[in-house]
């Protein structure tokens, strides 16, 4: 196992790239299930959560090319319907497969993710859908159990809007009989992503992006060629260090309409996200961010895969900031592991009291989940003397060449044995 050593305190300086979002390929790959053409997807980021979309599907009977940026998924020789616990175990977003197994092979048989470290991650959203659709479903032995004379078109008013679960039951209903409307429906960036590739296979899908998506079904789905989304979390990690480190870093990618929750709290701390030609950079009058409280919501709201990057701002940032997690019970582990670096926190149930202080130390420091070790990275970036951070492979699972990025604006970063 590798670990993270950082020396912090340095300025930062230059182009960061942002990569393709992991978040709208793991769909899109789960998507080429619904078709016996192949799918090509350029701006593929490379990452662990996309090597196990590839063994998930592999193991289905498709055929999969991971090159350079790309993935090459075609599902012709598809002969499985089930997607095994040591698969799923790894990755909660194994789930996506169960909505296109479902529409094309009229059976699914799914391990359940089971917990995680931020919250119990129910998929009643993904069940109830497909059961309206005209699914049966069913458990034994820990998987869940789908069959189906044939989907049809229905009216899913969601209960919450479940990213993928809206992603699962648009897939789904691309192959049903008739028209289904899907309210209440997640409207992130990736959910519309996700449309415009199924549309471009040849599905009829109206509204992604709002919270009222329609889909025509069709008889049948073609190959496509689609380039990923720029990942709007990623962006945001880096928007985030730029602010703490000198407003140096141009971060290439980022787009503006995606990231207008996090510029609003940044103009409330006294800074600006700019749009520049083809990304973004930052400015902070006044040397140091103001406290800014924010409470986490699903689009367009406050992502909460960007609250723990924003906790290590407002770890430094001048006054009190009261961050509120609204979507997962469980997202504050990198509350304890900033507090050992010198952060001022105090949790209590989903709200986070963070109380500025004048710099943070390096520290051992351990990660918990993706996002926590964005924070932590960040936190370790601006400290003073030299920051380890163990159990990197969440990082791995979501940040693409993240030492080499930030090597290459500055940061002394390296990653070693552990
Ligand atoms: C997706 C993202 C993840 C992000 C999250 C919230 C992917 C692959 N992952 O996860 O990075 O943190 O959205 O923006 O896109 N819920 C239910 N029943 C369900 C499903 C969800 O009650 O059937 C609840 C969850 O417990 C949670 C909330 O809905 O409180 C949002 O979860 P959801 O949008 O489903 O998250 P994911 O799609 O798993």
């Amino acid at each position: 196992m590798d670990k993270l050593v950082i020396d912090g305190g340095r300025p930062l300086s230059g182009t960061v790239e942002v990569s393709g979002a992991k978040n709208a390929v793991l769909p899109a790959m789960a998507a080429a299930l619904l078709s016996s053409a192949p799918v090509r997807l350029s701006n593929v980021p490379a990452l662990r959560d996309v090597e196990t979309m590839a063994r998930i599907l592999r193991n289905l009977g498709a055929r999969v090319d991971l090159g350079q940026g790309t993935a090459e998924v075609d599902s012709g020789g598809l002969s499985k319907w089930e997607a095994p616990y040591d698969l799923v175990r790894t990755m909660r977003a194994s789930v996506m497969v169960l909505g296109p197994l479902v529409a094309r092979m009229k059976r699914a048989r799914v391990s359940l993710p089971g917990g995680c470290a931020i919250g119990t991650r129910p998929i009643d959203v993904h069940l109830s859908g497909l059961a309206a659709m005209g699914a049966r479903v069913g458990m034994s032995d820990g998987y869940v159990e789908v069959e189906t004379g044939g989907l049809h078109g229905a009216a899913i008013q969601l209960k919450v809007p479940s990213v993928t679960g809206t992603e699962n039951l648009m897939m789904a209903a691309t192959l049903a009989e008739g028209a289904t409307v899907i309210s209440n429906a997640a409207r992130e960036p990736e959910v519309a992503d996700l449309a415009a590739l199924l549309n471009s296979m040849g599905a009829r899908v109206s509204g992604a992006g709002t919270d009222t998506i329609t889909i025509e079904g069709v008889s049948s789905l073609g190959g496509a060629s689609h380039g990923v989304v720029p990942d709007r979390i990623e962006a945001g990690t880096y928007l985030v260090l730029s602010l703490l480190t000198g407003n140096g870093l141009e971060v290439r990618g980022a787009r503006a309409e995606h990231l207008a929750a996090l510029a609003s709290r940044v103009a409330e701390a006294g800074g600006a996200l700019l749009p520049v030609a083809g990304g973004m950079r930052t400015s902070l009058g006044g040397g140091k961010l103001k406290s800014v409280d924010v409470v986490t919501q699903p689009y367009p709201g406050f992502p909460t895969d960007l609250q723990a990057q924003w906790m290590a701002a407002m770890a430094v940032a001048r006054g009190s900031a009261v961050i509120r997690e609204a979507i997962f019970e469980n997202r504050f582990q990198h509350a304890s592991e900033l507090a050992r670096m010198g952060a001022d926190i105090t949790v209590k149930g989903d709200t986070a009291v963070v109380r500025g202080v004048e710099a943070l130390k390096g520290a051992p420091v351990m990660v918990s989940d993706l996002r926590a070790g964005a924070s932590l990275v960040l936190a370790a970036l601006i400290a003073g003397g030299r920051t380890e951070i163990n159990r990197i492979y969440h990082l791995d699972r979501g940040y693409e060449s993240l030492v080499p990025k930030l090597k290459a604006v500055g940061a002394a970063i390296e990653r070693v044995p552990s």
